[in-house]
């Protein structure tokens, strides 16, 4: 059993935000996000993850622009959606995109990161003391204008705060004020951390370089230690800015990583150094008492890294939340892993304007390349009350059809069942032409045992069927019997199609038998959650 850390909430119940992310672009006016409201509401979304601008709500130092917050409020409010807001101030995907013309043109007063060939870069720098302040400042105003105007409501249900922060260009700032600082020493709360862990990458290259409890970061890390400065300075930054906000209005904080499995894994080149990469985590976790979450934006499609990562964001003192996502097949499939096997919180693809079908014209349409994620979208909504209640049981069950894989076996407490993937045995399926539906995509969904001898099913491209477990005399009696008689003999009490309504609460659509239970139990995107009750 896994105590999942609940971070997000609704009238103070625990709430799994499924939503989507905007284009960097559409909030700078309530038009410009149409499309997007469009688009949330055709895949069934309860949250909206939407941009804040600092050169839109600060264009002048100190005159604050409350008007495009205020819409979002509003317009959020309207179609029953929570906002989770992303402030795109100091850092944006690890350069400075997003700050005032006021900040951008005056780099003596807001430096930048200079590289090691002396060169400077289009990135605030986290020793600049100016550039933090103008930034917590900017923050801590809008976090009042929230409480003032959302406090009661609570339709803004997180907040992260910058976003991919880290520096991209160099591995850490060469400028004079960083230069210091890193031939500082190492502070002592951090150099402690490291030392009482039991494992952690800054650990390993610590103990590498000789396990020194004094010392400048070279000499404590070698050559890791532009990257480990940059994630502590980087971090302390973004911690400062949380605390002064929490101090105002306390609700979740987090923020978001551009993962450092990707080409190279070289910092300030293939991602942003300093941000909080798998071998930086534990210095931000411990750099960051006031975030509540680090949240990495997965674009990886190959399962087993996707699974290595949700694992690696996915602690006791981190719950995984999945802020970003892509929009393919792959995601169709790894949303159910990261729900099932990683206990994740919330999630939500990136873009979510581009789902809608521009061709049709009337906004109504998503394009066929999201239909498999938006399928997979639905059958998480569609049983998000289970996902709720048995996350981190060991009863949420992924069903995924890797590579070259023609059936998926699970083990049920007293059941075994056989999730027997795609259409091939056409005879058994034919009496329900629904189960056609999906043909092209692989299968995947969730199986959730609610009780001994209750399942709930969703998904699509795959049928269970069941064999109750029992002494081996028991389980070959019979072994002339074929496996399509396997099928027909299942004993099932009762199989029904139905959905989850207010409260909770299981309402019967549709009853399933004879034909359409003989060849298993099908799971199909257009039919709801199946529930089966099993005999003996
Ligand atoms: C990750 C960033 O966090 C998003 O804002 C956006 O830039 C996407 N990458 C684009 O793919």
């Amino acid at each position: 059993m896994t105590t999942i850390q609940r971070i997000f909430t609704v009238d103070g119940k625990p709430f799994f935000p499924l939503g989507g992310q905007t284009h960097n672009s559409s909030a700078y006016t309530m038009e410009g996000l149409e499309p997007a409201w469009q688009a949330l509401s055709l895949i069934g979304a309860n949250t909206a993850e939407i941009p804040l601008y600092w050169e839109q709500v600060e264009p002048k130092e100190g005159q604050f622009d409350w008007s495009m917050l205020d819409g979002l409020l509003q317009a959020a409010r309207a179609r029953d959606l929570r906002l989770i807001l992303l402030w795109f101030e100091t850092w944006k995907n690890g350069t400075m995109k997003f700050t005032p013309e006021w900040v951008k043109s005056n780099p003596t007063r807001f430096w930048r990161v200079i590289s090691s060939d002396g060169q400077p870069l289009g990135v605030l720098s986290s020793h600049c003391e100016a550039s933090f302040v103008a930034d917590r400042r900017a923050f801590a105003a809008m976090i009042e204008y929230l409480r003032e105007h959302d406090s009661a409501q609570r339709t803004v249900i997180a907040i992260q705060i910058e976003n991919e922060p880290g520096i991209i260009g160099s591995d850490r700032d060469y400028g004079p004020e960083a230069e210091q600082a890193f031939q500082n020493a190492v502070p002592p709360p951090l150099v402690q951390a490291i030392a009482d862990a039991p494992d952690s990458a800054a650990t390993r290259a610590w103990r590498q370089h000789g396990a020194r409890t004094k010392g400048t970061w070279p000499e404590l890390f070698g050559r890791e230690a532009g990257e480990f400065f940059t994630a502590w300075r980087t971090a302390r930054y973004v911690d400062g800015i949380a605390q002064a906000a929490k101090a105002i209005y306390d609700i979740p904080m987090y923020t978001n990583v551009w993962l450092s499995e990707n080409r190279w894994r070289v910092a300030g080149l293939s991602y942003p150094a300093g941000g909080p990469t798998s071998n930086t985590l534990d210095i931000w976790k411990w750099a960051t008492p006031h975030l509540d979450l680090i949240a990495p934006d997965i674009y990886v499609n190959n399962s087993r890294l996707y699974g290595e990562i949700c694992a690696t964001y996915s602690r006791d003192d981190n719950a995984l939340f999945i802020p970003e996502s892509d929009r393919n097949e792959a995601a169709a499939i790894n949303v159910f892993s990261a729900i099932a096997e990683h206990n994740a919180i919330g999630y939500a693809p990136f873009g979510i304007e581009s789902f809608l079908d521009h061709q049709t014209g009337s906004g109504e349409a998503l394009r066929s390349e999201v239909k498999p994620l938006v399928e997979s979208l639905r059958c998480v909504a569609a049983v998000m009350p289970l996902i709720l209640r048995y996350q981190g049981t060991g009863k949420l069950h992924a069903v995924i059809q890797e590579e070259f894989l023609n059936e998926q076996y699970l083990d049920l407490g007293d059941y075994l069942a056989l999730a027997i993937f795609g259409n091939t045995d056409r005879d058994l399926a034919r009496s329900d032409f629904r189960h056609y539906s999906d043909e092209t995509t692989r299968g995947r969904g969730l199986v959730v045992q609610a009780g001994e001898r209750q399942f709930y099913i969703v998904g699509a491209g795959y049928r269970l069927v069941f064999k109750k477990k029992g002494s081996p005399e028991a389980m070959l009696s019979g072994t002339q019997t074929t496996d399509f008689l396997v099928t027909r003999l299942s004993n099932y009490v009762r199989v029904e199609e139905g959905h989850f309504g207010e409260e909770g609460a299981w309402v019967t659509d549709r009853r399933r038998g004879g034909d359409e239970s003989d060849g298993g139990i099908w799971a199909a995107p257009d039919v709801g959650v199946v529930r089966v009750v099993l005999g003996d």
